[in-house]
C-alpha cells in the first residue's frame, strides 16, 4: 500500500489529469487514494451513480447546487474546480459509450495543464477508455501481494478460523502451506483472502485436497477462460502406456521444476508423432504427474474470438498463464494456430514471433508442453535447438508396450485382462496406435452388448481384425513422418 501510495504520487507529478485504475479491489483503491490525498494535502471527492459526489474528511462538499448523481452534472463540477482536489469516479464506464458529451468533458478536463487543476481518477473492475481520451490517460495498477504478504494473509485467516473455533488449531504441513502461498501468487489481496478462506473453513485444514479447487477458483478469478481453459482433468502417467524415456526424462526435471528458480528451470517440450499415440494424454500427465494447474491454450479460439488483435490477446494469455505460475500449459497441436498462411497478412507470422519471444523471456515456471501432428506445417523456428528442452518423437507402440495399453484400457472399463490373452492381442495389433486399440477394445465392448454376451478374446480379435489402421492407410505418410524425425527429436517411446 505504502508502494501504491508513492508510485501513485509519482503519476500525480507527472501532471497527467486522468488516470485509470482497473481493479477488482475497489476497497484497498480507494484506501491508497485516500492516502495519497492525505499524504498531498488534497481534498478526495468519490462520485458514483448511486451516491454522486461525496467529500471525504476535509475535502468539504463540492460546490455547486442540485443532485450529482447524472455523471454530466459531476464531471462539471470537477470541470470547474480551480484547485489540484482529486476526484475518483467509480465505475463511470458504463455511461461512456455512445455519449459524446461526457466523452467531451473527459478529455477537457484531461486536458487542463495548469498547476491548479483537479486531476480525475476512474476506477472500475475494466474500462476501455474511447479513443479521444485514450492518450491523455495514465492507467495504473495496484501492486499485487507479494508472497510474504500472501503468508500473512493465509496466516490472518488461519487465527480468525481458531478464535472462531475454541482456538482449535488449523491443521497443515509445511510443504502444503507454501504450495497454498505460491498458489495464491497473482492475486489481489481480497482475492487471496477469500481463497485462503475457502480452504481453511471447510476442515480446519490446509491439505494437498485443497490445492485443485484453489487453483480453479483462482483461474475463474483472474477470467481466464476463453483463450486459456483449464482443464480440471489431468491424467495419470499410469494411463499411459509406453513412452518410458519421456516419462524419465520428466522425473528428472521434477525437482528442479517445482523448485521454481535458477537459470535451468525446464521450459518445456515439443511432442510430435503419429495422431493417436498419446500425446495429449500425456500432455495431460505431466501436470498429474507434478500436481500443478493444467492451462490449455487454443490458438483457434485466439484467431476466432479476437480478429484483429490476436496478438495482443497471445500476450495476454501467456501473461496470465505467469500469473498461474507454477503451471503446464499446454499447446494441442499446435502447427494449427502456427502454419504459415500466405494470405493472413502476417499475422501467423507475428503470433510466432510473440511466442517466440516469450519463450525465451520468460521468468516465471510455466512448462510448455505442445503437441503437433503434421511436420510439414511445423515452423522451423519453432523447432531449432534450445527452443524446447527436447522434441519427441512418439512413434506407434511397440509390441509389449500394445499390450500395456490393452491391460489399461481393458482396466478402465472394469474388464479383467487376465482373462485375456494380451500377447496374443498385442500381436494381432501390429500398426495400432494407441487411440485404436483403445477403439478395438470400445468395440468389442459394444458387439458383447448387442450379442448379450461378456466381452472375450475372439470378439476382440475380431474388432482388431476389422480395423484398418491408420499407418497402414497412410503408410507413406507415416514413413515421412519418421524420416524427418530421425535426427531431429528423440524417441519418447
Ligand atoms: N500410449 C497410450 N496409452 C494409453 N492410452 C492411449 C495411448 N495412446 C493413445 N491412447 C488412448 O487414445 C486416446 C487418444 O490419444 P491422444 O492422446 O489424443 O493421441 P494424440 O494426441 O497423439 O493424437 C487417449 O485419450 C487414450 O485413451
Ligand atoms: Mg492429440
Amino acid at each position: 500500500m505504502k508502494n501504491d501510495i508513492h508510485d501513485l504520487g509519482l503519476v500525480l507529478d507527472s501532471k497527467v489529469k486522468l488516470i485509470l485504475i482497473e481493479s477488482w479491489d475497489e476497497p484497498r483503491v480507494l484506501q491508497t487514494l485516500t492516502g495519497l490525498a492525505l499524504k498531498r494535502g488534497l481534498g478526495l471527492h468519490i462520485w458514483s451513480a448511486t451516491e454522486g459526489l461525496q467529500g471525504l474528511g476535509f475535502a468539504g462538499e463540492p460546490r455547486g447546487e442540485g443532485a450529482t448523481e447524472e455523471p454530466e452534472a459531476a464531471l462539471r463540477l470537477v470541470k470547474a474546480d480551480p484547485q489540484a482536489n482529486l476526484y475518483v469516479f467509480c465505475d463511470l464506464h458504463p455511461f461512456l459509450d455512445d455519449n459524446p458529451r461526457l466523452v467531451r468533458l473527459l478529455k477537457e478536463v484531461a486536458m487542463r495543464d495548469a498547476l491548479h487543476a483537479p486531476t480525475l481518477v476512474l476506477v472500475s473492475h475494466a474500462c476501455k477508455l474511447p479513443a479521444e481520451v485514450q492518450r491523455f490517460a495514465a492507467r495504473f495498477s495496484l501492486a499485487l501481494p507479494a508472497e510474504d504478504e500472501l503468508l500473512a494473509i493465509v496466516r490472518e485467516e488461519a487465527s480468525r478460523w481458531s478464535e472462531r473455533n475454541r482456538n482449535a488449531r488449523v491443521r497443515t504441513d509445511n510443504r502444503t502451506l507454501q504450495q497454498v502461498v505460491k498458489n495464491l501468487r497473482g492475486l489481489s489481496h481480497a482475492e487471496a483472502r477469500m481463497l485462503a478462506r475457502n480452504v481453511i473453513c471447510d476442515d480446519g485444514a490446509i491439505t494437498q485436497e485443497d490445492l485443485p479447487e484453489l487453483n480453479k477458483t483462482k483461474f475463474q478469478l483472474l477470467d481466464l477462460e476463453g483463450v486459456l481453459s483449464f482443464e480440471y482433468d489431468t491424467a495419470r502417467f499410469a494411463d499411459v502406456g509406453g513412452l518410458s524415456t519421456l516419462k524419465r526424462w520428466l522425473g528428472e526435471r521434477q525437482g528442479i521444476f517445482l523448485e521454481g528458480k535458477g537459470v535451468d528451470l525446464p521450459k518445456g517440450m515439443l511432442l510430435v508423432g503419429v495422431q493417436g499415440g498419446g500425446k495429449s494424454l500425456a500432455a495431460k500427465a505431466v501436470a498429474g504427474l507434478w500436481g500443478l494447474p493444467l492451462l490449455r491454450l487454443d490458438f483457434a479460439c485466439l484467431y476466432n474470438k479476437f480478429f484483429g488483435e490476436t496478438e495482443r490477446n497471445l500476450r495476454e494469455a501467456l501473461r496470465l498463464a505467469e500469473q498461474m505460475a507454477p503451471c503446464v500449459l499446454w499447446v494441442d497441436e499446435i502447427e494449427k494456430g502456427l502454419a504459415s498462411g500466405e494470405h493472413d497478412g502476417g499475422v501467423s507470422q507475428r503470433v510466432l514471433g510473440t511466442l517466440l519471444t516469450w519463450m525465451a523471456e520468460r521468468k516465471a515456471p510455466v512448462f510448455m508442453v505442445a503437441t503437433a501432428n503434421a511436420i510439414q506445417r511445423l515452423p522451423p523456428e519453432l523447432v531449432r535447438k534450445g527452443r524446447f528442452d527436447e522434441l519427441f518423437f512418439v512413434d506407434l507402440p511397440d509390441r509389449a508396450v500394445r499390450a500395456e495399453i490393452f491391460r489399461i484400457h481393458l482396466l478402465r472399463r472394469e474388464l479383467e485382462p487376465s482373462g485375456f490373452d494380451l500377447p496374443l492381442l498385442a500381436l494381432a495389433s501390429e500398426g495400432f496406435s494407441g487411440a485404436e486399440i483403445e477403439q478395438a477394445v470400445v468395440s468389442a465392448l459394444y458387439a458383447a452388448q448387442a450379442q448379450q454376451q461378456a466381452v472375450d478374446q475372439a470378439l476382440l480379435l475380431h474388432s482388431i481384425q476389422s480395423t484398418a489402421p491408420l499407418s497402414v492407410v497412410m503408410a507413406e505418410d507415416l514413413n515421412a513422418l519418421r524420416a524427418w524425425a530421425r535426427g531431429r527429436t528423440v524417441s519418447a517411446n
